[in-house]
């Protein structure tokens, strides 16, 4: 019973994630079981809740299956009908105001569930302020967004049909109303949801199912823990080495055999938005704009997308000064995938992406305690970039090479 690197599994209580508590301690230790257990074939899950009918989901290596069943909301659970309706919806163009994107527009299977883009190009090619993040593993977010704006996935399909400059829809009874009228939907509904029809729960129900089918797992790294010693080359050893130790990354990049996703789920201020920005300015006229409502999750998810309140982050949900320019840590799998960079895009490449936290991130007033100079030589910033490209997934890779990007719908006459 050893792993490639038992370090991972000694990461001190206060490091361990928020929800983990929830897996308790014998889930935890059962993780570590199964996980080397499954070495080199993952594993299948079961029916997740006893009501659905049976849906079998294959868990790749590196993934905790228990885990994956526990996140399965009891009032959504998954059938094998309900994904494949999720699936048609999430590809389906017609769910935005000029039929011209779809969810995947953003979140591309050729892209590994990402687009390639600084920041999302929505409906009339009209650019958000917030860079695409994928899909994939989407469903082990404690919560959804750069900001952590919407609790579910379930919440969160809701908020991008509506956006003005994302899908764009007048509103969910437009949205409804345009999957009513398309004549295909009907049946497919009536077996996924029996006796419920269409409704924006329905809707955001049958997308939320699909995604949680969109996991990534079974990359190198996975191997190596599993106890391939060659499953990575000395220099991604040594890059693990680093992100562990002098380099620090570790502290935001949790990871541990529950959640083994290189995120603590937190929000972190680590300067990326700190370059030319009057925070304060801006932190009191969104107060203003949110001043009848605080909550409202419409505006909110405007405010999110657009120049300049963008960069307030968790601030725009808690409204406490320290969470301004905060943003949630990053799942780091397939990372290789899913460039540029960091919630506005800003950094090209996983090289550049080492070099910010070299230099400490940017100074703020809000900068993270945990950022500082790091000192790295060339060589160790080199090493820590082969250490993040072990984590892409065989099979996403292969996904995305075999996969032909979206297109867009030509621009239509509204
Ligand atoms: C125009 C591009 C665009 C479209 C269309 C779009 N998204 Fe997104 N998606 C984004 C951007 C940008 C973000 C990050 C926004 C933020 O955090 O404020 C995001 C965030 C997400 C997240 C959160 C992931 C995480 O790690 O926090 C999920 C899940 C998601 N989108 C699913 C969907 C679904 C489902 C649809 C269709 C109903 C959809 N998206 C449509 C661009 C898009
Ligand atoms: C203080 C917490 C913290 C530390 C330490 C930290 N990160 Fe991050 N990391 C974050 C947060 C928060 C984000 C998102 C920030 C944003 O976009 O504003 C992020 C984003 C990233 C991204 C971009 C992810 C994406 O999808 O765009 C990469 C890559 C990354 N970090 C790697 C590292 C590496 C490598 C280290 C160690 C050298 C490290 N991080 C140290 C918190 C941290």
């Amino acid at each position: 019973m050893r792993t490639g690197n038992r370090q991972v599994f000694e990461i001190p209580k206060a490091q361990r994630l928020p929800y983990a508590k929830l897996a308790a301690f014998a889930v935890f230790v059962a993780a570590i079981a199964s996980m080397m257990l499954s070495a080199g074939r993952g594993s299948d899950v079961r029916a997740a809740r006893p009501a659905a009918q049976k849906f079998q989901m294959k868990i790749p290596l590196g993934l905790p299956a228990d885990i994956w069943e526990h996140l399965v909301p009891p009032d959504n659970p998954m059938t094998a009908e309900k994904v494949a309706l999720g699936e048609k919806l999430y590809f389906d163009k017609r769910l935005s105001a000029d039929r011209s994107v779809s969810c995947a527009t953003c979140h591309d299977p050729a892209m590994a569930l990402s687009d390639g883009q600084m920041v999302g190009i929505g409906i009339e090619l009209k650019k958000g302020a917030r860079n695409s993040p994928t899909v994939l593993n989407a469903m082990f977010n404690e919560s959804q967004f750069w900001d952590g704006r919407a609790p579910s996935l379930e919440e969160q399909a809701k908020l991008p049909l509506i956006n003005p400059i994302e899908m764009g829809m007048k509103d969910h009874a437009a949205v409804v109303a345009r999957v009513r009228e398309a004549s295909d939907y009907r049946p497919l509904f009536e077996k996924a949801f029996p006796g419920e029809g269409i409704t924006i729960e329905t809707i955001a129900k049958a997308i939320a199912a699909f995604e949680r089918t969109q996991i990534s797992g079974n990359s190198p790294f996975d191997r190596f823990m599993a106890g391939d010693r060659n499953a990575i080359s000395e220099a991604a050893k040594r890059g693990w080495d680093l992100f562990n130790n002098k380099a620090r990354c570790i502290s935001c990049h949790a990871f541990n055999a529950s959640l083994p996703f290189f995120s603590d789920f937190k929000f972190h201020n680590i300067g990326v938005a700190a370059k030319d920005q009057n925070f304060s300015a801006l932190a009191r006229r969104a107060q203003q704009i949110l001043a009848n409502d605080p909550d409202d999750v419409n505006k909110i998810d405007e405010l999110a997308l657009s120049q300049g309140f963008s960069e307030l982050g968790r601030f725009l949900v808690t409204k406490q000064p320290r969470d301004i320019g905060a943003f949630k840590t990053s799942m780091l799998r397939d990372i290789e995938l899913t460039a540029p960079y960091m919630h506005n895009g800003s950094e090209k490449t996983l090289l550049d992406v080492v070099k910010f936290y070299d230099k400490g991130g940017e100074i703020n007033p809000n900068l993270d305690g945990g950022m500082r100079p790091l000192k790295l030589t060339e060589g160790e910033m080199d090493d820590l970039v082969e250490f993040m490209k072990a984590l892409t997934s065989d099979d996403t890779r292969r996904r995305a090479q075999n996969t032909k990007p979206q297109t867009r719908a030509p621009l239509m006459n509204k």
